[in-house]
């Protein structure tokens, strides 16, 4: 780990992981089991935070920008001043320079992490907001993103060496998308990054929020995430209430209304079926998840993943 995150982030391990702020997912069992491990938790939403004290414990707290009104964003951050404040998905760019300054002012002492997922876009909003982390989210991620966008592979370098030419050498980078276990984490700083970011990993851990028991069934049911998985916004039109703006879409699980409407079923009729299954069960008919993992606790995923990157990165150096 770079000095700069040992000195930014005193209570994390190396390397440094964070779980996601996740939508209806992250609650504070999770981050707290996260940051208690020696990682970075993140929640989306902070009312009700009974188990840890965001301010002392490195516990992040995330914004979705075009979902929420700044000033009630603003009251929440003054009351709790988390440790690490992550701003993601705006109706509209500049909206990330507005909520930095805002943030800023009402917690000085808070960290911003701006979550991005191209090069240009990671250098517009270095210059404009001066994050303390730049979260560099791949085309591989689960739940939402901005698209077009590609893998962390070519994403991180690209990225760390357009900040350094730039002068934003101080900014670190994390890398989110696709990582599952240790190995992801070793190549995602074998690519640069100070530290890395992991969604959908976390949902087959057993303090995470499942919407319904169904939801966590299929995240430990699926394999081979290339295929069974796709990124497309008609998972949001499924409901008829999509709230997102144009610019952003989802990976989830390539579930019956995906196959139904990429072959050839109207949206009207993917809907009704989807407006049926809903009624009897879940399963089948949405759930933003991904990958074939083991159910087990944040904690252990966070500690094994640690592990298993030190060993993978002696291992490859072992072997040159
Ligand atoms: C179920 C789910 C919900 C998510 N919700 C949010 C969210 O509310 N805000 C956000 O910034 N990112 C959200 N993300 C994206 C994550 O921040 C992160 O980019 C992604 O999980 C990393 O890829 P991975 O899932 O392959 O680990 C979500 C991801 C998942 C899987």
């Amino acid at each position: 780990m770079s000095s700069y995150i040992q000195d930014q982030y005193p209570r994390a391990s190396s390397p440094l992981i964070a779980s996601a702020a996740m939508g209806g997912f992250s609650g504070p069992a999770l981050a707290t089991a996260v940051s208690r491990a020696g990682g970075i938790g993140c929640l989306l939403k902070i009312d009700n935070i009974k188990t840890a004290n965001p301010s002392t414990l490195p516990i992040g707290v995330g914004f979705l920008l075009f979902a929420v009104s700044l000033d009630e964003a603003i009251a929440v951050i003054s009351r709790h001043l988390p440790a690490i404040i992550w701003l993601a998905c705006p109706a509209d760019e500049r909206d990330f320079e507005t909520w930095s300054n805002a943030v800023r002012k009402a917690a000085p002492a808070s960290k911003i992490w701006i979550q991005v997922a191209s090069v240009a876009v990671a250098l517009r909003v270095a210059s404009a907001c001066s994050p303390d982390v730049l979260i560099m989210q791949g085309a591989h991620a689960g739940g939402h993103g901005p698209f077009p966008g590609s893998g962390i592979v070519s994403l991180v370098p690209e990225t760390r060496d357009a900040l350094d030419r730039e002068g934003f050498s101080k900014i670190a980078i994390f890398a989110a998308g696709g990582i599952g276990d240790g190995r992801g984490v070793a190549a995602a700083l074998a690519c640069g990054a100070d530290g890395v970011v992991m969604g959908t990993r976390f949902l087959a851990s057993s303090e995470v929020d499942m919407p319904a028991e169904d939801f966590r069934e299929a995240v430990l049911e699926m394999s081979d995430g290339g295929v069974s998985t796709a990124r497309s916004n008609v998972f949001d039109e499924l409901t008829g209430r999509n709230i997102w703006p144009s610019q952003y879409d989802g990976r989830a699980i390539a579930g019956a209304s995906y196959k139904d409407f990429n072959s050839g079923t109207s949206l009207a009729e993917a809907q009704s079926r989807y407006a049926n299954a809903v009624k009897e069960a879940h399963k089948g008919y949405g759930g933003e998840v991904r990958a074939a993992v083991e159910l087990k606790p944040e904690g252990e995923i966070v500690k094994e993943c640690r592990e298993l990157a030190r060993l993978y990165l002696d291992r490859v150096i072992k072997s040159l």
